[in-house]
């Protein structure tokens, strides 16, 4: 008698295939989001591609890099506020980019080293570097996740084995759902999101606006749209507030993020930049 063959277990890939798969989709050929914005906050993790477009750019809009700073800040002081201040120990940062200063856990760990952050991000070279990312403190825990934003519900099930969604937490959106050109998609992605999180929740999000009064920034957003990946949608800051609808805005409201409760002491408000963000809390 012969015995029949016994059911293959799917063979999982080796972590050279593994390796060698994420490296395939890198593509060297065209300025990628997350490396340009690397370059223009001082990085390196970038390509001669990302540089040359990123260059290019800073011609049309001189204050682009003092735009890639003033969000990462604004993440800074958003997180040290919700930490701090309301309690929030879990976050749910999408559209990560790629490691710099003082990312979401650094911040959050350093006043409550058991905060839980979990990263999502849909760019190849932001995975590799994902490693760096997971050092999480003892007492927290970090993950990471390589997807697309508009899936939501593997977003959410992914997210849901590091953070208990019967507790508060942060939904933090820089700089990502610039990239979502549909307006009833954008609003109703982030609607979702939200509407998955329990009451005393908050959500954080940046966008870069359109506005008369900087028609360079409309210059360089056309160049990145030919010549970058993805594309890039600018809305108003009247379009930016409509992602709070429905949850309490918290003071000062959708302004450009460099007066987002800045830092600095003394009269002088800080210069706007193209990039505007606020935080509001889930009643
Ligand atoms: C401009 S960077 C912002 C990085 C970071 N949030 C910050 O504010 O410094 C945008 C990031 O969003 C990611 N991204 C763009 N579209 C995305 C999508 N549909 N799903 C997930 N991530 C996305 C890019 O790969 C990139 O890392």
């Amino acid at each position: 008698m012969t015995a029949s063959p016994s059911p293959q277990a799917p063979q999982e890939p080796s972590p050279q295939d593994a390796a060698d798969a994420v490296r395939n989709r890198i593509n060297t050929a065209q300025p990628h989001t997350a490396r340009i914005w690397n370059y223009w906050l001082g990085g390196k993790d970038n390509y001669a591609v990302d540089r040359e477009a990123g260059d290019r750019i800073r011609e049309l809009h001189p204050g682009i890099g003092d735009y890639a700073r003033a969000d990462r800040l604004f993440l800074g002081r958003a997180v040290r506020h919700l930490v701090a201040d309301r309690g929030v120990r879990q976050f749910l940062d999408i559209g990560t980019g790629l490691p710099t200063a003082d990312n979401t856990h650094e911040v959050a760990q350093r006043i409550a080293p058991e905060s839980r952050i979990v990263y999502v991000d849909n760019d190849p070279l932001v995975l590799t570097h994902a490693r760096a990312l997971l050092t999480s403190s003892p007492e927290g825990r970090t993950d990471y996740l390589d997807a697309d934003m508009r899936d939501v519900e593997s977003v959410l099930e992914h997210a849901s084995q590091t953070l208990d969604f019967s507790r508060p937490v942060a939904l933090m959106l820089l700089g990502v759902v610039i990239f979502i050109e549909d307006d009833q998609e954008a609003y109703g992605l982030v609607r979702r999101l939200m509407d998955a999180l329990p009451s005393g929740s908050h959500l954080v999000l940046s966008h870069t606006i359109t506005s008369p009064a900087m028609p360079d920034v409309d210059a360089a957003v056309a160049f990145w749209n030919e010549h970058g990946t993805p594309k890039l949608t600018q809305r108003t800051p009247e379009q930016v507030a409509r992602f709070f609808d429905g949850l309490e805005l918290l003071e000062p409201g959708v302004v450009s993020c460099s007066r987002w409760r800045p830092d600095t002491v003394g009269d002088a408000e800080p210069d706007e930049v193209a990039m505007f963000g606020g935080v509001a809390r889930k009643a």
